[in-house]
């Protein structure tokens, strides 16, 4: 499995979820991966589990809320592998679910992990991609940065923003061969899909979270929720030169919902 064979780039919120299942797919296709998270233990252990597979893994523990973090993490993976080819920039928060008496201390959180940290890596990025003669920004939207989402308008504010920043600046950037494509997920099975079913302002707040999760999939026309690896296996591709003339996409992962 050589898809990415050769590639060097990192994966923000890799200890869980898509980008857990994204940066153990990537080392095994040849990629190495700077793996970012909060999540100290969590990281080393994801590192571990690809070094002891053969590939290639650098621990990157932190707070994408520090914009000095968002920024070296980029420069550190450039450093430990010799260059940067790919950023898949997939953290995101929930933010607050109302919208009088909105919570300002978790829209300030949502703010730097949905917008502005991307907006730091983005540009750590940029100079070592144009050294190398080009790359990929893939970054992670949600079906509610197609569409609005009555629970959560602040972080389907948000999610736009992702959509926009990135369609900006798949033409901005495109001299430079600097692609960028952004993933829009419907339900994942994922912590954070936990998040999503009981808002709390919404009547079934205190219900029972894995019946929600259940029936939240059940709503799709496919059926289900997406597996993590559903989502990964479409950042695999835009990472890859078989997405080469793909750039300014926005990709709904989500088994028909949005169509
Ligand atoms: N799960 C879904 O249904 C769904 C749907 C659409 C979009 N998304 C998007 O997918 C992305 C990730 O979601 P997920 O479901 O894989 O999440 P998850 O709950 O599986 O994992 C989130 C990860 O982010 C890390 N994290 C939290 N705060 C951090 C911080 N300050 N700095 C660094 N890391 C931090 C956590 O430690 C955790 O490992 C987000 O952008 C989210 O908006 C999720």
């Amino acid at each position: 499995m050589t898809r990415l064979a050769g590639k060097v780039g990192l994966i923000t919120a890799a200890a869980s979820g898509m980008g857990r299942a994204g940066a153990l797919r990537f080392a095994a296709e040849g990629a190495a991966v700077g793996v970012v998270d909060i999540d100290a233990a969590g990281v080393a252990s994801l590192v571990a589990e690809i070094e002891a597979a053969g590939g290639r893994a650098l621990a990157l523990p932190g707070d994408l809320t520090d914009a000095d973090f968002s920024r070296s993490i980029v420069a550190d993976t450039a450093a430990a592998f010799g260059g940067l080819d790919y950023v898949w920039m997939h953290a995101g928060h929930p933010g607050p679910s109302r919208v009088e008496d909105m919570d300002e201390a978790v829209l300030e959180l949502a703010l730097h992990l949905n917008l502005r940290t991307i907006m730091h890596s983005t540009a750590a990025a940029l100079p070592l991609m144009r050294e190398r003669g080009g790359g990929s920004l893939v970054f992670t939207a949600s079906t509610a940065g197609i569409y609005g989402s009555p629970h959560s308008p602040a972080y389907s504010m948000m999610k736009f923003g992702v959509v926009g920043w990135c369609r900006s600046l798949a033409k901005r950037v495109a001299p430079d061969q600097i692609r960028a494509n952004v993933i829009c997920p419907g339900g994942v099975d994922t912590p954070m899909l936990r998040a999503f079913v009981a808002r709390p302002d919404t009547p079934q707040a205190n219900g029972d979270k894995e019946e929600m999760v259940a029936a939240r999939g059940g709503k799709t026309p496919l059926g289900r929720n997406a597996r993590p690896e559903e989502i990964s296996n479409a950042a695999l591709f835009l990472v890859s030169d078989e997405a080469s003339f793909i750039s300014g996409a926005v990709l709904p992962v989500d088994g028909a919902m949005t169509a």
